[in-house]
């Protein structure tokens, strides 16, 4: 608790903030309401009591409940991100292209499952699975494709990519070379999220010890090299799809943000370093207020773990930034135009709740890939809520509610409860191999398929307000000659590269995992050879093996 009173820290908010708004403009000189009521950057209790506002701090201040920014989206809005990818690379390329003239503000990439498990295309693991559920990766040719045209070091890349996600960031590192941008520039995120991998996702390739090896040689290297990227985006995303509640979204994805900054600082970085490039990706699910009260009780709760049992100092440490995906469970094949509306209710609980990323489902989702209207529809859902809705013209506008505090307050006590429970486990590591998340996640799924069979839990369109007949949309299907061509480009690479120097810097990458050495240097090396995932990821699972699931 501050000795200063809060309207003196109010005060000098108020004059921290004039100070940074020369940076950071607000977007207009005068915000109002439609009537021309003017609205203020942000609305504070008046004569509130002091623990009551302490407790809940100002924007951009310690613990950041309000918003990890002074101003928020009066300056920016938050990034228009839409994951997208199948097929090819150059199929992908052309949907990046379209968001971007649509007006997205941010990328993010959807790997098919060989790419994300560390097969090449041409492998038998990979059949039937090549461009499905994202866009096929092999190697440094493809990569380059994806990327052709974009300006890395101004439209930020996110990739949804995990265990391998070394390769894919060598790769990205690699296309700036030849783009003439230094990584030093190159701006972005990688999930590289391995824990929720073994809970809820399951695309994983090795045990814990070499992934989390992995993921602090990450740390490492882009705190020296590529700064401006986002190192990891630790998800509770998946972990509520799995069926979580929110407050097991929010223990559970803080758990494992713990157990990686414990392993960082055991492989001798210190917090301030990294700490301020973690971020993080939370699902946007029904029960609208909940929602909103969860990224502000996870914001409170990330700031005091940084804190208190870190010793951070740098405010950036501290500040959980976040990007949120609408609930994919929550759409229905039913009544697929219902899902707008769906999405809308779950993105402006993000934006309410101060997200710094959003991606929106397209209401086809629950039945394919997203066609290019249901996309454009999904981005321009955002564009109404950032520019028709008003929500944007004040710094956390529920704040003070006493539902909303009460929710913060409540969701973020039974989280850590959670927390306290799995340190006595031995942190996260431990509670996955013992199953313990996996479990909860389990009975929560258990509990809510239940009540949406009994009728307790309505789904529109689902178990009530039926229709006799559905009609089927026009839905996106992935062209079935791609993964042909994909194999057939993949072979031609190999007869036409350097393979004396493919092999050479594969067996370096060999005898570089079987040591200590930081493997990201090795691994750029080889994709600046060609080689391809399935090659590099082999060589790793011939050193660390493969992850054996205990439960
Ligand atoms: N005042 C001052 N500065 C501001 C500002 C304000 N109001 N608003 C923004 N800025 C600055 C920021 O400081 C930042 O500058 P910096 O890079 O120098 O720090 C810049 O403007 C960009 O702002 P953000 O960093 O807030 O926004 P980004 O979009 O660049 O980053 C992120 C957001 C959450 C930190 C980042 O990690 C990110 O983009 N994550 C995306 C992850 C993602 O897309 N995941 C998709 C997964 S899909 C999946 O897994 C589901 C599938 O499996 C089904």
């Amino acid at each position: 608790m501050s000795e200063k009173s809060f309207e003196t820290l109010y005060r000098e908010w108020q004059e921290k903030t004039e100070e940074l708004l020369q940076k950071y403009p607000e977007q207009k000189n005068r915000f109002e309401t439609l009537s021309g009521i003017g609205i203020e950057r942000v609305y504070v209790p008046d004569g509130a009591s002091r623990r009551e506002s302490e407790r809940i701090g100002l924007p951009g201040e310690y613990p950041y409940t309000r918003g990890i920014r002074p101003t928020m989206y009066r300056s920016r809005h938050w990034t228009m991100r839409q994951y997208a990818g199948f097929g090819s690379a150059e199929e992908t390329n052309r949907r990046f292209r379209y968001l971007l003239e649509q007006g997205q503000t941010g990328l993010s990439v959807a790997f098919d499952l060989p790419t994300q498990i560390g097969y090449d295309s041409d492998d038998p693991m990979s059949a039937g699975e090549v461009g499905k559920v994202g866009v096929a990766i092999d190697s440094l040719a493809d990569m380059e494709t994806l990327l052709q045209g974009i300006p890395l070091d101004r439209v930020s890349t996110s990739m949804t990519i995990n265990a391998p996600a070394a390769v894919l960031l060598a790769m990205v590192i690699a296309v700036g070379e030849k783009q003439g941008i230094p990584s030093h520039l190159l701006t972005g995120t990688i999930q590289n999220d391995i824990l929720k991998e073994y809970i809820a996702r399951g695309t994983y390739i090795f045990p814990p010890q070499p992934s989390m090896r992995l993921i602090t040689d990450i740390f490492a290297f882009c705190g020296e090299h590529v700064p401006r990227w986002n190192t990891i985006s630790i998800s509770g995303y998946h972990i509520r799809e799995a069926g979580s509640t929110a407050v097991q979204e929010v223990a559970f994805t803080l758990a494992n943000g713990i157990a990686y900054v414990e392993a960082a600082v055991k492989a001798g970085l210190e917090v301030d370093r990294f700490a301020p490039r973690l971020s993080f990706f939370f699902n946007a699910h029904n029960h609208f207020f909940e929602e909103v009260a969860k990224f502000r009780a996870a914001r409170r709760l990330w700031a005091r773990i940084m804190k208190e049992r870190f010793g951070a100092q740098d405010p950036r440490s501290m500040q959980l930034r976040f990007h949120t995906q609408t609930g994919g469970s929550t759409l229905t094949a039913q009544q697929p135009d219902n899902n707008v509306v769906r999405v809308t209710l779950q993105a402006l609980s993000a934006v309410l709740g101060g997200t710094q990323s959003l991606h929106t489902n397209a209401r086809d989702e629950a039945l394919a890939l997203p066609t290019e209207e249901s996309a454009r529809i999904a981005l321009r859902t955002q564009q109404i809520l950032a520019h028709e809705s008003g929500v944007t013209d004040t710094v956390d506008p529920l704040g003070g509610s006493w539902f909303v505090e009460s929710l913060t307050d409540a969701i973020e006590a039974e989280a850590e409860a959670y927390l306290e429970r799995i340190d006595e486990m031995g942190g996260a590591v431990a509670a996955v191999e013992q199953g313990y998340m996996q479990r909860e996640i389990q009975q929560a799924a258990l509990e809510t398929q239940r009540k949406i069979e009994s009728g307790g839990e309505v789904v529109v369109g689902l178990n009530r307000y039926r229709l006799e007949k559905e009609t089927e949309p026009e839905l996106y299907r992935v062209n079935p000659k791609l993964a042909q061509k994909q194999v057939v480009a993949l072979q031609d690479l190999r007869k036409s590269r350097d393979s004396v120097q493919v092999e050479a810097c594969l067996e370096r990458l060999k005898q570089g995992a079987a040591g200590d050495a930081n493997l990201m240097p090795l691994i750029l090396d080889a994709v600046r050879t060609y080689a391809t995932v399935g090659e590099i990821c082999h060589c790793l699972r011939e050193v660390f093996g493969e992850y054996q699931p205990m439960v």
